[in-house]
């Protein structure tokens, strides 16, 4: 279904003397009318904007320009050559996500300028106003003295109109897996953030700066979060952060290698810039605005990837219960199975068997495998890591033909498992070999990932370099019917919507952290925090379901931060479109807390966020796809509360048998976390119910209608 409509609406231009130049304004609001941009050129020609909501400031006066290697700075002396306001109306079907239709409405204000000075550049500024917020984004049309642009940086202003409360995380070049900071703005202090011995790969703070999405709180009780959309063939922004003046400013991701941030050739555009702006802070997860300023699918019917629910050969390994590496020799350049075996590999064909199994019967559609292939004895902690993976030849215990065939009888399929350990050219050479092997198997999912210092040396995870291994991946594995979930990414921005094969990633401190970190974990405020953060780029591979929170068999250190309430809350509150089942077989096993994860959608039509508080607490109501059923989670933080569901969003005159799962009266995230109350009952549209939510608590509902 697309409907579409397009005006155009009538331009005015404010044109009022300064001194002899002449300076000159152009607004455009939401379809609205309560987000305004104002562009304007102010009297040296530079272009700036500023945003408001309701008529209240929301970003002041903020300059926009680009520094160019070997030029001019490309941020003055302009004159506006042409100006153009539409309007756009659709709404656009999403093949999996939170909700089936998406509308996507807003008024365009596009400037084309020129430089007046010698070079006579010229840079197009196009700004979309939503009713949920703003993008914007530079284009740079087909001109004389610019065809190769090398780009030292990127200057766009945010001016912020206060000391706002701001949910940070490093502006870190290689990792997105920081625990997120709630401080003034005034207080921002990335580099108090760098190298942190907990982190999954290497780390690279150079300023203070964030990560985005950014999420602020005004004085004023507005909420507003920063991000970008369309991330293609650019460098990732981060916001370096004046704290004195509140003031962010774009500062993108370098390489060593080169002395420029990114190299395009003329046209091209770059990423939108994002700013989300609502009164409610959960109105800023409803928000769809970072898909809606993506391009359309770009590839057709997907339909050979469902969302699907899994389990997988996976937590074993984070808890040292099992390995990923079998044992096997370097002979000149060839693993050979020379008898070293140690027997604790976990990706066996017996061990994938009994994944399958256990899925097949709690309806649960696919097992991740994850160490199958050769290379793991020779990834961390080693240099050389080019030529060392192999993406396509199995351990001598796995036999990867048998246990596809017989996932497939017993309706279960295969994820397949690709740590580049960010060595990047071996990769690329092996993926078409490695996504043929996988389509002519039927598997129709890999989980990628990207461990270690990117190789070739002096690249950083989300500079231009690696955000094009990232997508060239996607659109690679899309020629095989392949879908990725990509661990330590380039953050999401919405390409979901242009490549639907872009099913999940990580980009985030998940769940293993529990397993490992020696500085106590995700602590409960994380994923109340995340929900407003994070996961407003896009889906998040969490990896929820522990049952046994303390695993003290084997990690007596480490444990999970939350009670097993909330790990069920977590498959609804956690939006992607596969969810894994991540504990253990033998802690589902004769558990009654399992049906919730049996029952539970992971494909949907409707999606309402019922209330929350940014690291405080957020519930989460969601209508399943191919039911009529509704699921509905909530989170805490370490604060105890109760929260009241009304549940006028059923629809009327409908029963539903609802299975509440709530933490038991004495539950706490640490002293009982296993503490789980289960009771059911008949719910309407009319009822209200009071839930308890104990520390590091949460509630998950499964409405089933009758
Ligand atoms: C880090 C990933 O986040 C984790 O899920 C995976 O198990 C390991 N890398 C091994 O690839
Ligand atoms: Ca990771």
């Amino acid at each position: 279904m697309n409907y579409l409509k397009i005006s155009t609406l009538v331009i005015s231009i404010l044109l009022f003397s300064c001194s002899e130049k002449k300076e000159v304004q152009v607004t455009i609001s939401s379809p609205d009318n309560n987000v305004e941009v104002a562009f304007n050129l102010n009297e040296n020609g530079t272009p700036t904007y500023k945003v408001s909501y309701k008529n209240e400031a929301v970003i002041k006066p903020s300059t926009l320009g680009f520094e160019i290697k070997n030029q001019p700075e490309l941020s003055q002396n302009f004159e506006i050559t042409n100006s153009e306001i539409s309007s756009f109306e659709e709404t656009w079907e999403m093949p999996w996500g939170e909700q089936l239709l998406v509308e996507n409405k807003y008024n365009q204000l596009k400037i084309e300028l020129q430089e007046t000075s010698a070079l006579k550049r010229k840079l197009t500024i196009v700004f979309k106003v939503y009713n949920d917020g703003i993008g914007f984004r530079y284009e740079f049309p087909e001109q004389e003295n610019l065809s190769e642009v090398f780009i030292s940086d990127e200057n766009t202003q945010f001016n912020l109109t206060g000391d706002h409360k701001v949910w940070w995380m490093p502006g870190d070049w290689d990792i997105y897996e920081h625990l997120y900071n709630a401080t003034k703005f005034s207080e921002i202090d990335a580099m108090s953030k760098a190298n942190h011995p907990n982190l999954g790969q290497h780390s690279y703070i150079p300023e203070n700066a964030v990560n985005t999405p950014v999420t602020m709180k005004t004085e004023n009780g507005l909420y507003v979060s920063f991000h970008e959309a369309a991330l293609v063939d650019y460098a990732d922004m981060t916001l370096k952060v004046d704290t004195t003046n509140f003031s962010m400013t774009s500062e993108l991701v370098g390489s060593e290698n080169n002395d420029y941030k990114v190299l395009r050739s003329v046209p091209f555009e770059t990423p939108w810039r994002t700013i989300q702006i609502s009164e409610k802070a959960g109105d800023l997860i409803e928000s769809k605005l970072i898909v809606n300023l993506n391009e359309p699918n770009k590839l057709g019917d997907v339909s050979w990837f469902k969302p699907t629910k899994y389990t997988g050969i996976w937590w074993e390994m984070h808890l040292n219960k099992s390995s990923w590496d079998y044992g096997m020799t370097d002979v000149d350049g060839k693993w050979v199975d020379t008898g070293k075996a140690h027997g604790k590999h976990g990706a066996t064909t017996e061990n994938t068997k009994a994944f399958i199994d256990f899925s097949a019967r709690n309806n649960i559609g696919a097992v991740l495998v994850e160490g199958w292939n050769t290379g793991w004895e020779h990834w961390i902690g080693f240099e050389d890591r080019e030529g060392v993976f192999d993406f396509v030849t199995p351990y001598p215990d796995y036999d990867l033909k048998e246990v596809v065939r017989y996932g497939k009888e017993k309706g279960v399929e295969i994820i397949m498992h690709h740590e580049t350990s960010a060595a990047t050219e071996t990769y690329e050479k092996q993926q078409d070999t490695a996504y043929a092997l996988m389509q002519s198997l039927g598997i129709h999912a890999v989980k990628t990932g990207y461990v270690g210092k990117i190789l070739p040396k002096g690249e950083y995870h989300h500079g231009q370099y690696m955000v094009n291994q990232y997508n060239n991946a996607v659109m690679k594995a899309s020629k095989y019917q392949v879908a990725i979930n990509a661990h330590e990414p380039i953050k999401a921005t919405g390409l979901r919507r242009t490549y639907p094969n872009t099913i999940s990633r990580e980009g985030l401190r998940g769940q293993e952290f529990n397993a490992w970190a020696s500085d106590g974990g995700n602590p409960p405020s994380h994923l109340p925090t995340i929900a407003f953060t994070r996961m407003l780029a896009g889906p998040i591979d969490y990896t929820p379901g522990i049952f046994d929170i303390k695993f003290d068999k084997w990690k007596p250190e480490n444990q999970v931060n939350t009670t097993i309430a909330q790990q069920l809350a977590l498959y609804v509150v956690i939006y992607s479109p596969i969810q894994m089942a991540a504990d253990l077989i033998e802690n589902y096993e004769g558990n009654p807390a399992l049906q919730f994860i049996k029952d539970v959608g992971v494909d949907w039509q409707q999606t309402k966020v019922l209330n929350g508080e940014i690291g405080e607490f957020v519930t989460i109501a969601r209508k399943e796809k191919i039911s009529e059923n509704w699921f509905v989670g909530g989170i805490t933080n370490e604060i105890a509360r109760t929260i009241e569901i009304d549940f006028k969003f059923l629809d009327e005159g409908a029963i539903y048998k609802a299975t509440i799962y709530e933490d038991g009266h004495d539950a706490h995230w640490d002293k009982n976390p296993t503490s789980l109350n289960i009771r059911t009952l008949e719910i309407t549209n009319k009822s209200k119910e009071r839930l308890q939510l104990a520390e590091g608590g949460g509630f998950a509902i499964s409405l089933i209608k009758k």
